[in-house]
């Protein structure tokens, strides 16, 4: 059982189909809708209209990366999302059909024709078409028609994004040739269409791209190309779109590879801006995750504050990370072939290894937990945790890139109020990732 945002379970593991209103952003975790099933809109492109924001994504319930839709969510705090049709869907003999590849949809509305218009990667199963393609509608959700996919200006056009400037004025943020040479084009004032490349970064295998504008200069925000693996992605800047950009630099501690995701959209908040990432399971693509985290500018330039959970106050334009209990691993009891490691990490974890902790402090309801591990091996993990002898929980454990790398997972635990016992890997033949602490929130 994982549990996800918006389902309670009692202590006996019961799951009951109540949905409640969420409140805190917990990255990593399985988000639902306000139906109770797992939001399906990867690769996001977020639109705001009035007060509602509308997010874009790709469906990939089907664990493909073939085009399946292009769903539409609308919310007014970010938090809840309710599930609208789809906003595009295969159309058979054309390149967006069920056997081709849609991805990053992004849209902007113009002003002038008081039309929305969709902008996606269009591809085929193989990738390489690398296109660029466009779709209408007259509301936010749609569903859009189809117009066409093409190479703009005849190169390639992969992983994408839409930047609409102040003025009104629009741009395609493509990696092109091959991947190899990023580049920046101007839309025509219908958004149907590119007319001229404005800037280019050669040689930078940029990927994954946003835009975020402030005081004046604008920043780039990509990532390398390292297929669904995580890279550490970039920031550049520059004073105008036309100009030539900054070199690059880190937005993350290079060894976590941006916190295991890679961006996707980047929404000003406030003096402060949202980095929405995706942490893509290749193997169960449809498990992705998202990862949404503060881009903090205090120091000048853009940095990602990792955070566990944290809340969003929109009317002011402000976030705040919650602060939860830690209980370090190695001061708990270690059972069977479990040892402290070298980095103080309780390694040996599954096929036979335990920890036990005990006198963690509950709230008595759901409340968020952060496992904080390391896994130096290539592949996705995962740990059984056990609550005082009841069931055991699974949580998934991506890869960390390093034995002194550590990430963190969250789990919703229902503690009981006062002291519980933590039962860690108990339940499992395979290994789990090396355990440095956890955290307990009071948030749930
Ligand atoms: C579209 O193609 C799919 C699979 O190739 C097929 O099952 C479906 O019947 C087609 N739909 C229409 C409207 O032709
Ligand atoms: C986009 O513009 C180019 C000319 O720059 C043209 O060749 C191409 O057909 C246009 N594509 C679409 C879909 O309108
Ligand atoms: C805006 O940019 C100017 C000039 O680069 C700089 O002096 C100023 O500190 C910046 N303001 C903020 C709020 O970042
Ligand atoms: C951008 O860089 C290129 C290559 O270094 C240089 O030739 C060009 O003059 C620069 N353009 C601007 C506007 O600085
Ligand atoms: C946003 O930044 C501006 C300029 O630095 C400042 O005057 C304003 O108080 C800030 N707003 C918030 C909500 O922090
Ligand atoms: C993947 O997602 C499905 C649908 O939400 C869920 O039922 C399943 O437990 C998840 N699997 C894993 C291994 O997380
Ligand atoms: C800790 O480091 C020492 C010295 O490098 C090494 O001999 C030992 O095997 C290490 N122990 C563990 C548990 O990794
Ligand atoms: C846990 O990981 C192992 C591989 O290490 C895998 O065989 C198993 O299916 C995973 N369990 C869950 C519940 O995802
Ligand atoms: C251990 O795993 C098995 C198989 O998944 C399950 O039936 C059993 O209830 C689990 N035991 C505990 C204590 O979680």
């Amino acid at each position: 059982m994982r549990p996800s945002l918006g389902f309670g379970t009692v202590t006996l593991g019961i799951l009951l189909s109540l949905t409640r209103a969420e409140n805190v952003i917990v990255p990593g975790a399985a988000w639902t809708d306000t139906n109770g099933n797992v939001i399906q809109a990867h690769g996001t492109g977020l639109l705001k209209v009035d007060n509602t924001f509308y997010w874009f994504g790709e469906d990939k319930t089907d664990n493909s990366a073939l085009f399946e839709a292009v769903p539409c969510y609308s919310s007014t705090d970010l938090l809840n999302w309710e599930r609208q049709n789809d906003a595009l869907t295969p159309v058979n003999g054309t390149m967006i059909s069920a056997a081709d590849i849609v991805e990053r949809p992004k849209v902007i509305y113009n002003k002038k024709n008081s039309e929305y218009v969709m902008w996606f990667h269009s591809d085929n199963s193989d990738y390489s078409a690398a296109m660029v393609g466009v779709a209408t509608s007259e509301t936010p959700c749609g569903p859009y028609d189809y117009k066409a996919s093409w190479k703009p200006l005849g190169a390639d056009s992969r992983d994408e994004s839409i930047f609409q400037d102040a003025d009104q004025t629009a741009y395609l943020l493509y990696a092109s040739d091959n991947n190899v040479d990023f580049k920046i084009s101007v839309l025509d004032s219908n958004y149907y269409n590119v007319t001229a490349m404005v800037s280019e970064i050669p040689n930078s295998n940029l990927e994954a791209p946003g835009i975020v504008k402030r005081n004046n200069t604008y920043y780039l925000i990509a990532s390398h190309t390292s297929g669904w693996a995580p890279n550490p992605n970039k920031w550049f800047s520059a004073p105008t779109l036309s100009s030539n950009w900054s070199s690059q630099n880190d937005i993350a501690p290079e060894d976590t590879n941006t916190y295991f995701s890679q961006n996707a959209y980047d929404l000003p908040l406030g003096n402060n801006t949202i980095y929405m990432g995706d942490r893509w399971w290749p193997e169960l693509l449809g498990n992705s995750s998202y990862i949404w985290l503060p881009l903090d500018w205090s120091s000048g330039a853009p940095q990602l504050v990792w955070a566990d959970v944290w809340s969003i106050d929109l009317e002011q334009g402000t976030y705040s990370v919650a602060t939860g209990t830690t209980y370090i691993a190695e001061d708990g009891v270690l059972g069977g072939t479990a040892e402290i490691l070298n980095n103080s990490a309780v390694g040996w974890l599954g096929n036979g290894g335990t920890l036990t902790l005990s006198n963690i402090q509950g709230n008595g309801a759901g409340q968020w937990v952060s496992l904080y591990y390391a896994n130096a091996d290539s592949t996705w993990r995962n740990t059984t945790v056990s609550v005082n002898g009841g069931p055991s929980v699974s949580v998934n454990q991506p890869n960390t890139g390093g034995v002194d790398v550590f990430l963190s997972v969250p789990v919703k635990l229902y503690l009981e109020e006062g002291a519980n016992s933590l039962l860690i890997a108990a339940n499992q033949s395979s290994y789990a990732g090396d355990l440095e602490k956890i955290i307990v929130y009071n948030e749930g």
